[in-house]
């Protein structure tokens, strides 16, 4: 794939949203998407997310539902009435909970008349330790029940891919350019090792955000980290 910009998705972990655009703007020409999680999003809320959308920018809203199939199934709808492009689900929390997410949300994006967002299953955080063959049948769960993909670590990615063919994304945290630190992922694996390994977006937060350098040199190390050879200007 040559545009590699296409698969780095920037996690803004900050607690404001004066931060948070700053880091979107900063490093908005090397990012497909911003990924919106649980802190900035509970601080900030949905205005902040229009905001992204309306700057032209990607959202992947990571706020890993999980509870009974009615409730995630609202949330979803509500994700997809916000016009974000993908969001999770708790794979853990079953094929029913899954399956009322897939419904409502193309029910929703129906009624408004988009693109349905692409939905994930969490299946094992990367910041815990877990077997390939947990991660596999959550993944085959999730793909049963209609979902576009999963959100796993580096290391399980090339079994799933292997496993559930082409089209089933793959969004891998975790990710640690040989000259970051490690921090509380366990399972990390370098830019390049996750493609290798079969992702189709790798999710990269702290290593951007806390960088010694500029925000955005870092994110364009890590574009030059994924093919030193294409990216290199
Ligand atoms: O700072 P770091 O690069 O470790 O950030 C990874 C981001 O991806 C965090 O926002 C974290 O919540 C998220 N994430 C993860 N593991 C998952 C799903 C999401 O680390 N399985």
């Amino acid at each position: 794939m040559s545009d590699k910009r296409s698969r780095l998705i920037i996690a803004l972990d900050l607690p404001t949203r004066e931060e948070a655009l700053d880091l979107a703007h900063r490093t908005a020409d090397y990012a497909s998407h911003f990924k919106v999680g649980s802190r900035l999003f509970t601080a900030e809320g949905p205005e902040l997310v229009r905001e992204l959308k309306k700057s032209g920018y990607g959202v992947f809203l990571d706020l890993k539902f999980h509870d009974i199939p009615n409730t995630v199934a609202e949330a979803a709808a509500a994700a997809t009435s916000l016009g974000v492009d993908m969001f999770d689900v708790h794979a853990s929390g079953g094929t029913a909970m899954m399956r009322a997410a897939v419904t409502a949300t193309r029910k929703e994006a129906d009624r408004i008349g988009i693109d349905p967002p692409k939905i994930l299953a969490i299946t094992v955080l990367t910041s815990m330790s877990s077997t390939v063959d947990e991660v596999l049948a959550l993944a085959e769960r999730a793909k049963g029940a209609g979902l576009d993909g999963i959100v796993s670590s580096a290391w399980e990615a090339r079994a799933v891919r292997d496993r559930l063919g082409p089209d089933f994304l793959i969004v891998t945290p975790g990710i640690r350019p040989s000259w970051a630190a490690k921090q509380d992922q366990r399972r990390v694996a370098t830019p390049l090792q996750a493609f290798e390994n079969g992702a189709d977006y790798i999710v990269i937060g702290r290593p951007i955000r806390d960088s010694s350098k500029r925000p955005s040199e870092a994110a364009r190390m890590i574009l030059e980290d994924m093919n030193p050879v294409e990216v290199r200007e």
